[in-house]
Parts: structure tokens; C-alpha cells; sequence
């Protein structure tokens, strides 16, 4: 009989490496908006002008003031709860957890999160189209920015488009590989097929907030409420794990 994804669910290696992935929610309480929630940016942008390669060709003054908005207003934004028990936890077990995540805001990393992996690229930065180097520009406009590599004006936003490759999932491949469990906090998986995924761990976490029959059953433990609520027990949850299978 055909093995079910669940047979082939990894058991545990020693020692176990769990994979922290995430999406908007986990910045959702720091006031960064999501995308599909209600008042989220699909509801006043269309997805498809400003984060598409086709809008970009057709408008590329349209997607650069998208950007420029949204990066002007990240400096006002703080990590939370969430980000710093993450943080905690990679500053710990730094070996054995992967973060990851579809996130480009820069919360993680201001929380002193170290290695995050940023899978849709990240909006502190730009990059050059002629030379492809990608360089910081933290909370500023990209107008009249140019590469400090080679100076040319032809610069973009260093974030991933529907469209064009994400040359980042070949880390999430490897950690899916590598990793014994996987917890995700604050994604809506319409993009990444994170139910798939889960079926092929026999640890795995889910944190969001509003149920989702699509994709609840694949993990064995869902927590449907804010992430700063449910930190702590996604903290718990994953200190067992390290500890139990040490
Ligand atoms: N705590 C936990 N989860 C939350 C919270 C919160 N405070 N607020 C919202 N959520 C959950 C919602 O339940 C939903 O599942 O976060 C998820 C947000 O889903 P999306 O808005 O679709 O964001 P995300 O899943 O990150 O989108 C994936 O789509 O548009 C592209 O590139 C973009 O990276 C993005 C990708
Ligand atoms: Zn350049």
C-alpha cells in the first residue's frame, strides 16, 4: 500500500532542529499590515500593480512609491512579544533553530534576531539592476538613489515579485529537509503550501489567528489566537522538544 505523507513523517534526529516559519501575522501587533486580513494591503492596493513584474514593467513609479510608503512606515514600527521570544530562542539554540520567514519587514532583526532568512526579500534594502549588488537604504524613499557599486540609476526594491524567482526557497527546502519539527506563526499559506509541508513532520505548530479548515488538520498542535499570546507556549512547546529529544 502506498506510504501516506504521515507514514513518512520524520521522526526526530538527535539533536533535533526545529524550523520557525512565519508570516504578516507575526507583525500584525506591531502594527505592520498584513495582506489578506481585513484592512490589509490587498484591500486597498492591487496585488497585482505593485508586487507583480508585469505591474512593475507597466508602472515602476507606482511600485517604487509602494514601497517607499510601506518602508517610511516600518520606522515607526516595534518588534513585539512575538519576534523577541523567537529571538530568544535562536539566541539560545542558535544550531538548532532555522527562523525563516515571508516577512521583509526588518522586526526580527531589530528584536537582535541573528540569521534570519528572509524567503520574499527584504525592504531595508535595494537592488541594483545593473549590477545586481543589494545595498541598505533603511527607512528612506529610493528616489534619486543610486548603486554605490556602480552607480547606476537603475535600481529596484529588493523584495520578490509574483513572477520572478524567490532564489531563497532553496533555504526553506534545506531546512525542510534538515529540521525535525516545524512551527509557523501568522501565515495564511497562500503562497507558501505550508499544510503540505506539515504533513511530513510528526512535530509541527501552527499559530494563527482565525481557523482555517485548509489548513489546521495537517498540524498537530493550532493555536488560533495572537501571536504575542501564544508565544509563550510555542516557547514551552519547542524548549520540550530540544529537551525531550536531546
Ligand atoms: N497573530 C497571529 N496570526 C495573525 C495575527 C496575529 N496577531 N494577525 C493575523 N494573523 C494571521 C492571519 O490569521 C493569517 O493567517 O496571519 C495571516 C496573514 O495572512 P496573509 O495576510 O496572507 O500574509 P502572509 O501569509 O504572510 O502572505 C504570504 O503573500 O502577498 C504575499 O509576499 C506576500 O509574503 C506574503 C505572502
Ligand atoms: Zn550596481
Amino acid at each position: 500500500m502506498a506510504k501516506t505523507a504521515i507514514d513518512n513523517a520524520k521522526v526526530p534526529s538527535s539533536p533535533v532542529k526545529i524550523l520557525i516559519l512565519s508570516g504578516a501575522g507575526i507583525s500584525a501587533e506591531s502594527g505592520v499590515r498584513t495582506f489578506r486580513d481585513s484592512d490589509g494591503l490587498w484591500e486597498e492596493y492591487d496585488v497585482m500593480e505593485v508586487c507583480s513584474v508585469e505591474g512593475f514593467e507597466r508602472n515602476p513609479k507606482l511600485v517604487a512609491d509602494f514601497y517607499d510608503a510601506r518602508r517610511s512606515d516600518l520606522e515607526s514600527k516595534q518588534p513585539n512579544l512575538a519576534h523577541e521570544t523567537v529571538t530568544r530562542l535562536k539566541r539560545k539554540y542558535p544550531a538548532r533553530i532555522d527562523v525563516l520567514t515571508q516577512n521583509v519587514d526588518d522586526l526580527f532583526e531589530r528584536a537582535g534576531c541573528p540569521d534570519v532568512i528572509h524567503l520574499h526579500g527584504t525592504l531595508t534594502d535595494l537592488r541594483c539592476e545593473e549590477c545586481q549588488s543589494v545595498f541598505e537604504i533603511g527607512y528612506k524613499s529610493q528616489s534619486s538613489v543610486v548603486c554605490p557599486a556602480c552607480h547606476s540609476t537603475k535600481i529596484r526594491h529588493n523584495v520578490v515579485m509574483f513572477g520572478e524567482e524567490a532564489p531563497m526557497y532553496q533555504k526553506l527546502q534545506h531546512s525542510l529537509d534538515e529540521c525535525d519539527v516545524f512551527v509557523v506563526i501568522g501565515t495564511s499559506g497562500k503562497v507558501l503550501n505550508i499544510g503540505w509541508f506539515a504533513q511530513w513532520f510528526e512535530h509541527s505548530l501552527l499559530n494563527n489567528l482565525d481557523p482555517d479548515e485548509n489548513l489546521d488538520p495537517y498540524f498537530k498542535v493550532v493555536y488560533h489566537e495572537k501571536a504575542t499570546e501564544a508565544a509563550h507556549k510555542i516557547e514551552a512547546y519547542i524548549e520540550e522538544l530540544l529537551t525531550r529529544f536531546d
